[in-house]
């Protein structure tokens, strides 16, 4: 998936918002921050409070964990745009926002000013957002609430709503919750997760509500009928590639410059939608003179085509395809 060129702005004023955040924090505190971040999210989740509980929480998940969201909602929500073409939301809710990540990302994709909210119960973590925030012009003028997912949640209409790296947090009564709050409020809905087995499951629950509430699905899927992969054999996911900064070198090792997130997502609206005929759902193998391509089709099945030099055009569009693309390739892209 290409990142639009206006997006190359929106990420790389995160990333020199980001770049602050740890001045003056010696080296060996930040590493230490990171580690306590990584090590409280092994455990066990969905928690009775926040995790995020000081500012120090929150710096070091918006320095080492914000980009990879941020790449992983913006990769989801282009999928999205591809599917409602000449759309762009009138506003955004973010719920169990953070520090920011979707509302940076619907920037990216849409460009622009709009009403924004983030809603979350952490309060350093809406502060530092907010911070981070008044580094895009467009997003100066979105409003940080302290708010609880659950069964009591109201949310105000809204054209979309994103909840991203959230539903693994919440037991599954609340995850019910919130998906029904959120088809409830919205016109369009991106749910983004962890590309794990687990995450999957959480995403095609959360798809299977947005359905049955009268959502079409937009992307990752072909169509809105029940998902082909049989469950516990394979799981759907999809790749966003993430500059790495000193801090994550200086956490992981290592030299490499960037590492690759994976997640998965479903995007569904209210509103029609033409989604891609089939989507790439591995990473194509590119053999000699031909290209394998597996691709999740509208039929609802899962099937491999091959592509070879015989095919021409298509051929090199083929090379040039990624894992997460519609295929054929949309006109122009
Ligand atoms: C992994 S972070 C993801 C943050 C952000 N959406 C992103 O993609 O970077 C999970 C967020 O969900 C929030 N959260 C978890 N449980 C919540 C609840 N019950 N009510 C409100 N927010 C919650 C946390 O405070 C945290 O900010």
């Amino acid at each position: 998936m290409n990142a639009p060129a206006s997006s190359l702005s929106t990420a790389e004023t995160l990333r020199s918002a980001l770049a602050g955040l740890l001045d003056g924090l010696p080296a060996r505190q930040a590493t230490q921050a990171v580690e306590r971040l990584i090590a409280t999210y092994r455990g066990a989740t969905p928690t009775g409070a926040p995790i995020l509980r000081d500012r120090a929480d929150v710096a070091a998940y918006a320095a080492y964990r914000m980009p990879a969201t941020f790449e992983a909602v913006r990769s989801a929500l282009e999928a999205f745009a591809d599917a409602v073409p000449g759309w762009a939301p009138g506003d955004h809710t973010d719920i169990g926002g953070g520090t920011g990540a979707a509302a940076w990302a619907v920037n990216a994709t849409w460009g622009g000013e709009r009403p924004v909210t983030v809603l979350d119960w952490a309060e350093p973590a809406l502060a530092l957002g907010r911070e981070l925030a008044a580094a895009n012009p467009a997003l100066r003028g979105t409003r940080w609430h302290r708010s609880r997912i659950g069964s009591a949640l109201t949310l105000e209409s809204t054209d979309l709503v994103t909840v991203s790296y959230v539903l693994n947090e919440l037991t599954a009564a609340d995850r019910a919750a919130l998906v029904d709050a959120a088809a409830a409020a919205a016109r369009s809905v991106v749910i983004v997760e962890p590309g794990t087995p687990d995450g999957y499951a959480r995403v095609i629950e959360a798809r299977d509500r947005l359905v049955s509430a009268g959502f079409h699905i937009a992307a990752p899927c072909p169509h809105s009928a029940a998902c082909p992969i049989v469950p516990g054999a394979d799981w759907c996911h999809f790749s966003a590639r993430v500059s790495r900064s000193s801090l994550h070198r200086q956490v992981k090792g290592g030299s490499l410059a960037y590492e690759d997130e994976k997640f998965g997502y479903v995007a569904a609206t209210r509103d029609p939608v033409t989604p891609a005929p089939a989507r790439v759902v591995r990473k194509p193998q590119i053999r000699k003179g031909q290209v394998l391509l597996d691709l999740c089709e509208k039929d609802p099945a899962l099937g491999r085509t091959t592509v070879t030099k015989r095919h021409g055009d298509l051929y090199r569009a083929a090379r040039d395809t990624d894992w997460g693309d519609p295929w054929p390739p949309l006109p122009g892209a």
